[in-house]
C-alpha cells in the first residue's frame, strides 16, 4: 500500500446508497486515479473480485474487477453486446457471507472508459464477464438479490436484519 490509496469503508445492504444511481464520472484527474488505486486496495483488503464506487458511498459510474490477475476498470460503461447465459453463485461485498445463484449472461462486449477518458471496449466471459455486470448493476442501483424470487429475497433481508441488530 502506498500514499495514494486508503482502504475506504464498504457499506452493507440495506443502506439506502446502495440502490441510488451514480452519475458519470465528468473528470479524468488525479482525483480519479487516486480513487481507482483506493478501490482497489479496498477490494483486495476484502478479497473481493469485484468493488463499485456506490460500495463506498461515492456515486459515480466507476468500478475496479480483479479476477485471475485480469485488472478492469470500467467507467462509465455500457453493454453493447452479450451472448449465451451461464448459472452460477455469487456473492457481494456489501453482503457478507450471502451467497445466491444468479443467471448472467455467458459473454458480454462492453464499451467503457479508461483513466484518461479514452473510449476503450473490453470483452469479458464467464466469471469475468458476471463480475463485471454484477458491477455495472451497482452504478444502477441494482443488487444481486433483485434477480431472486421474492421467497428469496425475504430469507436474505431477514438474515441481515439478524447481521445488523434489526435497524433498518
Ligand atoms: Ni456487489
Amino acid at each position: 500500500m502506498n500514499e495514494n490509496e486508503n482502504i475506504l469503508e464498504i457499506l452493507h445492504y440495506p443502506n439506502a446508497i446502495l440502490l441510488k444511481k451514480s452519475e458519470p464520472v465528468e473528470k479524468f484527474d488525479d482525483e480519479l486515479k487516486k480513487l481507482i488505486k483506493s478501490l482497489f486496495a479496498t477490494m483486495h483488503a476484502s478479497n473481493g473480485v469485484g468493488l463499485a464506487a456506490p460500495q463506498v458511498g461515492i456515486l459515480k459510474k466507476l468500478a475496479v474487477i480483479e479476477y485471475e490477475d485480469k485488472k478492469i476498470v470500467l467507467i462509465n460503461p455500457k453493454v453493447i453486446e452479450k451472448k449465451g447465459i451461464q448459472d452460477d453463485e455469487e456473492g457481494c461485498l456489501s453482503f457478507p457471507g450471502i451467497y445466491a445463484h444468479v443467471n448472467r449472461p455467458q459473454w458480454v462486449k462492453i464499451e467503457t472508459l479508461d483513466e484518461q477518458g479514452n473510449k476503450q471496449i473490453i470483452e469479458a466471459e464467464g466469471y469475468t464477464a458476471r463480475a463485471v455486470l454484477h458491477e455495472m448493476d451497482h452504478l444502477e442501483g441494482k443488487l444481486f438479490i433483485d434477480y431472486l424470487s421474492n421467497l428469496k429475497k425475504n430469507a436474505i433481508r431477514k438474515k441481515v436484519s439478524k447481521h445488523t441488530g434489526g435497524h433498518f
